[in-house]
């Protein structure tokens, strides 16, 4: 029998529902935080990517993660009646539901997640609660998030490796109070396929109702085993996949949505499910992950690592090239990657410079396209070839610098072998122009010591790393910069052909995030 959702109606029986949590569970990794601004390019990456649900944030964790479900949820994507369900997170108290509930409340389309652990390991030493207890606040929960929405998810934290019989009570309390999705994570990473096709044949068979509620599956990567546990879940019955882009997320991460999404695609075959995902839109979708947060996936990541459709072998690049199918099981063209990536050049006018960011899906309003159009004119004129990446690079770079207080104006170095390297930059302060000089142990730390003369602070540098956006010498350098102040940790990007401007703007880019969070009050702990 189809079941009838309060989000999405009548449901195919073959429909597949993707939840996707980098704004959640991806965002509480270390070093993947993020600002609103961040996260609301990132939800707009994700509806156009055609996510069904996005797990916004944890209203209760802090101010910071209530204002930007909130902000999702009142902005043109939360507003959209076609767009995605935003859902905010909560355990099993009062004050969590009503926090998420008030955070979602301006949206559309909405949904509130609530969570308690059931194991008996997680019961007795981390929450230290009787099972009985637990039971209890499933119902509770899951009863008073019904009065924000009829859209209620419930989650068995640590769900495999819960006893059977426990589970299934508090699945059945849980669909009794109105729940309308079950997800079972395997919190640690620690099932095998087979065991999400067992626990998930269980609770179809032994819980009233469980098949007229959607089930779901939540997986991390512990064990490298995420993507082939949500694929067992599906066949098991299981109808909401819980993911992330570039499958980031606490320890080892999510499963990755790119891949499940894509092997679902490849292998229709044998996983004969739909869902709405834009493919094309996968890959810049995880560029702009990676820009925003800093951190590139490995090169041979599956589907969006740069070596993911690159042939070395002799024998390989001979096959591809009388076949692609020799070799490609997918086409690099159906997740994004450009066939072509040579755009540009420093001829080349607003005109098509918009047009080349339309095709790749960004709408910028005019006063960045012209900011944008500004930087790629001086890079056309310094590299010899504009590639996609390249322009990507620079927006991402552009907007993100949006209403933020410090601007990277002008560097000028010397340095080499002979001596001190000597930095004279300029900067601008809240609207005021800056300029400082300074000496340092190579040009970055001389940078880095001018950007303390302008703008002193007492953060310390944790990480500085430098990768580059495309091949050749004159590619643009991609920086991290991570800054640490009072236990507070922000990680700022640039990018340029210069090494040392883009770490220079990656500092700037950083300490402007330091300045927003310095406002903002510390996460509650959330033990149980
Ligand atoms: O991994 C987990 O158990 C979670 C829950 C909050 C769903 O992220
Ligand atoms: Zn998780």
């Amino acid at each position: 029998m189809a079941i009838n959702h309060p989000s999405f109606g009548k449901l195919d029986p073959n429909r597949v529902i993707i939840f996707d949590t980098t704004l959640r569970d991806g965002e509480q990794s270390p070093g993947f935080s993020m600002n609103i601004s961040e996260k609301i390019r990132m939800a707009e990456a994700l509806t156009e990517l055609g996510v069904d649900v996005i797990e916004a944030g944890f209203p209760i964790a802090s101010p910071g993660d209530f204002e930007s479900v909130k902000a999702i949820a009142e902005s043109h994507i939360g507003q959209n009646a076609e767009g995605p369900v935003i859902c905010g997170l909560a355990r099993s108290g009062r004050e969590d539901v009503m926090r998420a509930g008030e955070a979602i409340v301006p949206a559309r389309r909405k949904r509130i997640h609530s969570f308690i652990s059931t194991s008996p390991l997680h019961m007795k030493h981390k929450l230290r609660m009787e099972p009985e207890d637990v039971l209890q606040a499933v119902g509770d929960s899951v009863a008073l998030a019904r009065n924000y929405t009829d859209d209620v998810e419930w989650s068995a934290e640590d769900g495999t490796r819960t006893e059977d019989d426990f589970l299934c009570r508090c699945v059945e309390s849980a669909i009794r109070n109105g729940a309308t999705t079950i997800n079972i994570p395997d919190t640690v990473g620690y099932a095998l396929p087979e065991d999400m096709m067992r626990i998930f044949t269980m609770i179809l068979e032994r819980v009233p109702g469980a098949d007229q509620v959607v089930l779901s599956t939540h997986n991390h990567n512990d064990l490298g085993l995420a993507v082939a546990n949500t694929i067992a879940a599906l066949r098991a019955g299981v109808r909401q996949i819980e993911c992330t882009i570039n499958g980031i997320g606490e320890r080892a991460g999510n499963a990755s949505l790119e891949e499940i999404v894509m092997a679902i695609r490849t292998r229709h075959d044998a996983v004969p499910y739909d869902n709405k995902i834009q493919t094309k839109n996968i890959l810049r979708t995880s560029k702009l992950l990676s820009t925003i947060t800093g951190f590139d996936v490995q090169p041979n990541k599956a589907i969006v690592g740069r070596n993911a459709f690159a042939h070395e072998a002799g024998i390989h690049q001979d096959g591809v090239l009388k076949l692609a199918a020799t070799y490609e099981i997918m086409t690099p063209e159906s997740v994004g990657w450009a066939k072509n990536s040579l755009v540009l050049g420093k001829h080349s006018g607003r005109a098509a410079f918009r047009d080349r960011l339309e095709t790749l899906g960004y709408k910028i309003g005019q006063n960045q396209l012209n900011d944008a159009f500004r930087r790629f004119k001086d890079l056309a004129d310094r590299k010899k070839v504009v590639f996609d990446e390249d322009i990507v690079a620079l927006v991402d770079d552009e907007v993100m610098r949006d209403h933020e207080r410090i601007r990277f104006e002008a560097l000028d170095l010397r340095c080499g072998s002979k001596g001190p390297a000597t930095a004279d930059l300029e900067l601008v302060v809240d609207g005021e122009k800056r300029t400082a000089s300074a000496t340092g142990d190579g040009p970055v730390d001389a940078t880095f010591n001018a950007i303390q003369k302008i703008f002193p602070h007492t953060a310390n540098l944790v990480l500085f790393s430098v990768g580059a956006v495309t091949e050749g010498t004159d590619a643009q350098a991609r920086t991290t910069v991570r800054l640490e102040e009072n236990g507070k940790m922000v990680d700022g990007q640039g990018s340029d052909t210069d090494t040392i401007v883009a770490s220079a703007r990656a500092y700037v880019h950083a300490l402007n995030k330091l300045i927003v969070k310095r406002e903002r009050t510390e996460p509650v702990a959330l033990t149980v």
